[in-house]
């Protein structure tokens, strides 16, 4: 252990030598901050807002999560909201991207259900004090928190739920859309899908290997498409707003430089930000995906792909459904061929695996979390190549310690990837437009729960206030901010 810790500091020292960039940020570039309704808001049971998949889950068996905790409090944003909004405005912050928790706007799902009231209300005046303060409100209607209810009825492998979302995005630009000009519909399909409907390492934890993720993305594909459609005919003309899809992506870099290991890297992009964003931008999923599947399900013995087939009226209505791609991009990994997998599998299918790289740094409360500013580079540099220079915001992007002000970790790992965003700005001449970081509190993160911080403010989860206090990378990013050049 001592061993590691040494060597991880040695890690850190190696990439604080990267030069920063001397480049500034483009006229209209904006700065932001990112989080979710449930990993901040608390307030579980207030006003009338219903359950949701993890505070079913969670509730039931806490020991699915490190330290046995939940979002019941989380940082009581619910309450603090004004407080939240003096941070964000103190930092220099252009927008703030958070998200509405379906179950607070629609808390039961029979037919007939009703809006309530008072959650509508709480995210009118949470609208209205951020443009107050001129800080632009970005919203995520999706970050997770799925009703229970709708989960009772199939969750995301149910085809009606596509019809259920419309409702909800309907009532939200019907609300909001007055104000509200930057909508997301989903936060990172993949791992709402493979992780919560394949696997078991995000709620609802349905472990269908091989068929779940599928089936869930198919429908969540629609429903993006739907509500993009929807909005661009009822809504745009007036309201003159943009929508977008934000899909987390690491950069997978050939282990080897051996064409097996490059085709195995080129896969792999296919098989997670592909299988999202070839539909969104292209109209259907990435051959190499449909080939694959189809291949693999037939030797399999299953009648039809375990990767359902979208119709030609849906090729055309995805196809160019988004005014900006969102990025969440966190890390890097290393990439080799192999079949090592139990079967049906994503794995499988995608025949690749995964390493990390002791070379590189890592986080001491997130194993899987290496700091490798370059690979952050050659990921927007991928994107623009194959989708011919979307607009992007980075949606996310951040680092995870431990507790403490003096995070110096979290400050190089800022300094570094930004320094290469302007390199792909600048050299590389990709058209990103806006850049969040992830994330502006110290929050509840999912399985590790209060365990790992991501916060550029520090909270105090024991004191019942939930102090904030912020770190010095709050600091560093504001000069950032505020100079639009990287500087510490
Ligand atoms: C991605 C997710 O959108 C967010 O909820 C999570 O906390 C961060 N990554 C960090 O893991």
């Amino acid at each position: 252990m001592l061993i590691k810790v040494i060597y991880c500091v040695f890690c850190l020292r190696l990439s604080a030598s990267i030069e920063l960039s001397n480049y500034s940020f483009p006229k209209d570039f904006v700065f932001g901050v990112a989080s979710s309704s449930y990993q901040i808001e608390g307030a579980t049971y207030e006003d009338g807002k219903g359950e949701n998949i993890w505070d079913y889950n969670l509730h039931r068996k806490p020991e699915i999560v490190f330290d046995g905790t939940n979002g019941d409090v989380a940082c009581d944003s619910y309450h603090k909201w004004e407080e939240d909004i003096s941070l964000i405005k103190n930092l220099g912050a252009n927008f703030y991207r958070f998200s509405i928790a379906w179950p607070r706007i629609l808390p039961s799902c029979n037919v007939g259900a009703k809006i309530n009231k008072k959650g509508i209300e709480h995210y009118d005046k949470f609208i209205n004090g951020l443009l107050s303060k001129g800080i632009t409100p970005m919203v995520t209607m999706y970050h997770w928190d799925l009703p229970q209810c709708l989960e009772e009825m199939g969750g995301w492998m149910n085809a009606s739920i596509v019809d259920d979302f419309l409702i909800y995005a309907n009532i939200l630009f019907e609300a909001y859309g007055d104000r509200v000009k930057h909508w997301i519909t989903f936060n990172e399909p993949f791992q709402v899908c493979e992780y919560g409907y394949s696997g078991t390492e995000m709620a609802p934890f349905r472990n269908l290997t091989g068929v779940g993720g599928y089936n869930c993305s198919h429908h969540l594909l629609l429903a993006h498409g739907r509500t993009y459609r929807h909005y661009e005919k009822k809504f745009k003309p007036i309201q003159k707003g943009k929508v977008g899809f934000a899909v987390n992506s690491g950069w997978f870099e050939p282990k080897e430089d051996t064409e097996e290991d490059r085709r195995s890297s080129e896969r792999v992009m296919q098989f997670s930000y592909g299988w999202y964003m070839h539909p969104v931008v292209l109209g259907n999923y990435p051959s190499v995906m449909i080939d694959r599947v189809d291949a693999i399900s037939a030797e399999e013995n299953y009648p039809v792909s375990r990767l359902p087939k979208f119709t030609k009226e849906e090729i055309d209505m995805l196809r160019g459904s988004f005014d900006f791609l969102g990025v969440n991009h966190y890390s890097t990994a290393q990439t080799k061929f192999s079949d090592n997998f139990h079967r049906p599998s994503f794995g499988y299918d995608c025949g690749v695996a995964p390493y990390t790289n002791p070379d590189w740094a890592t986080s001491t409360t997130l194993p899987g979390l290496q700091m490798v500013p370059w690979g952050f580079r050659r990921l927007m540099k991928w994107i623009k190549d194959q989708y011919n220079n979307p607009p992007m915001y980075v949606t996310e992007n951040g680092w995870a310690t431990g507790a403490g002000l003096e995070d110096n970790e979290r400050v190089r790992y800022i300094t570094q990837y930004l320094s290469e965003l302007l390199k792909a700005i600048h050299e590389d001449g990709c058209n990103v437009i806006g850049y969040a970081y992830w994330t502006i509190l110290d929050n509840f993160e999912w399985l590790s729960g209060f365990s790992t911080k991501f916060g550029l403010v520090q909270v105090d989860f024991q004191a019942s206030n939930r102090t904030r206090t912020p770190r010095k990378s709050y600091e560093v990013y504001k000069k950032i901010i505020s100079s639009r050049k990287v500087i510490v």
